[in-house]
């Protein structure tokens, strides 16, 4: 903790002001999946459908924020770690604004989904498992990672040459490779409802 330091957080208007005036809630989805699993396509299409139903949302996702506010990180434990945090407490701020805050990471750890969990708050933080199997992803391979990984281009590569461990305990589980997209957000639609209004 910093020294001299004083927030004014007791001063500011609070959560529940802000999320009276967007007539919402606050929230984190917090997609958590291999590289090519769905995440980002989820969070898109999640993010419309949302929208359509006037809630003010905001997407954090993987190459945006890697290259803008971590554009100094890498993909070792220590450097995975640091992405995340920075992003929790950034997603942090969004929920505090009552904001549909959604994130796409692969985030692969549960010691580092915990941390993220525990920045933005336990009660606030739905982890939903893009569970598509990695034969899937790899087989996609949008953007030739794993053909590159294989190859050994690229080292830690998550699900090659780096862990991935599934979550436990996750509020949703998707697999994209056997679920339609417009399905899989009905039913992330629906488990959000009462949480969101
Ligand atoms: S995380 O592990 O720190 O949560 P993050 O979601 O931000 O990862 O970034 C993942 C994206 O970075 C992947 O979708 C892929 O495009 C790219 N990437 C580049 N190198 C790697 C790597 N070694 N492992 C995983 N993803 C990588």
């Amino acid at each position: 903790m910093a020294d001299n330091i004083y927030p004014i957080f007791d001063k500011t208007l609070q959560r529940e002001d802000r999320e009276n005036l967007l007539k919402q809630k606050g929230i984190m989805i917090w997609f958590t999946g291999l590289s090519g699993s769905g995440k980002s396509t989820l969070a898109i299409a999640l993010e419309r459908e949302l929208y359509k139903q006037g809630v003010l949302c905001r997407i954090l996702d993987g190459d945006n924020i890697r290259s803008g506010i971590n554009n100094n990180l890498g993909f070792s434990e220590a450097d995975r770690t640091e992405n995340i945090r920075r992003i929790a407490e950034v997603s942090k701020l969004f929920v505090d604004c009552g904001i549909v805050t959604i994130a796409a990471f692969i985030s692969p750890t549960n010691t580092i989904r915990k941390m993220a969990a525990e920045i933005i708050g336990t009660d606030d933080f739905l982890e939903v498992h893009v569970s598509t199997p990695i034969e899937e992803c790899e087989k996609r391979d949008v953007k030739g990672l794993y053909a590159k990984a294989r190859r050994g281009e690229i080292k830690d590569f998550t699900g090659i040459s780096s862990p991935f461990e599934a979550p436990k305990h996750p509020f949703l589980s998707i697999d994209t490779s056997s679920i339609p997209l417009e399905e899989s957000i009905k039913t992330v639609m629906e488990a959000i409802q009462l949480k969101i209004t």
